[in-house]
């Protein structure tokens, strides 16, 4: 049984860093406007297993835009539709907070992930170190 539940930044750090970014410091996961996102957590057994966080980085535009970030689950419980679970619990809430778009900067190695909620490559490939992104963007 897993719960999708808000949680504080300091609680994505942990999963942010050993499954995103373990070779980095532990420093190299915060984000500075964590302070202003929304942070969820889905738990299975009182344990928090897998960390999505999400961003409308300009409240000012028009129309909304919503991001989401540093999304994690542990690595012996993916694939079995946790993940789903909360980025379908960000799309939910990137709506109740009146966006009209949703995008992230996607490992391409998730895009097929990606793929199955409707978002598409909407830029060249970049790089962050030797891990290959592009940015996907859906309508909401
Ligand atoms: C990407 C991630 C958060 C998805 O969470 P998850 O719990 O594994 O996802 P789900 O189990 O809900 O996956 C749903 C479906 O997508 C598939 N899927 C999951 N990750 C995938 C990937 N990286 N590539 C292709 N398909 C993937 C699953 O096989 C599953 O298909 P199925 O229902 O036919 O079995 C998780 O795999 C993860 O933490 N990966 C490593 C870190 C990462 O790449 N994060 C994203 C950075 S942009």
């Amino acid at each position: 049984m897993v719960s999708i539940r808000s949680i504080k930044p300091e609680q994505t750090y942990p999963l942010r860093h050993s499954v995103l970014w373990p070779d980095k410091p532990f420093e190299y996961v915060k984000i500075e406007n964590d302070d202003e996102g929304f942070h969820f957590g889905a738990f299975r057994d009182e344990e928090l297993v897998a960390v999505i966080s999400l961003f409308i980085d300009d409240k000012e535009a028009s129309p909304v835009e919503a991001r989401f970030r540093k999304f994690a689950a542990r690595p012996d419980l993916q694939r079995q539709g946790i993940g789903t679970k909360l980025l379908n619990h960000v799309i939910a809430e990137a709506r109740r907070l009146g966006a009209t778009s949703l995008w992230c900067d996607a490992r391409l190695d998730a895009a097929a992930f990606y793929r199955r909620f409707g978002m598409e490559a909407v830029s060249e490939i970049f790089y962050k170190g030797p891990i290959p992104y592009a940015r996907f963007s859906r309508t909401l």
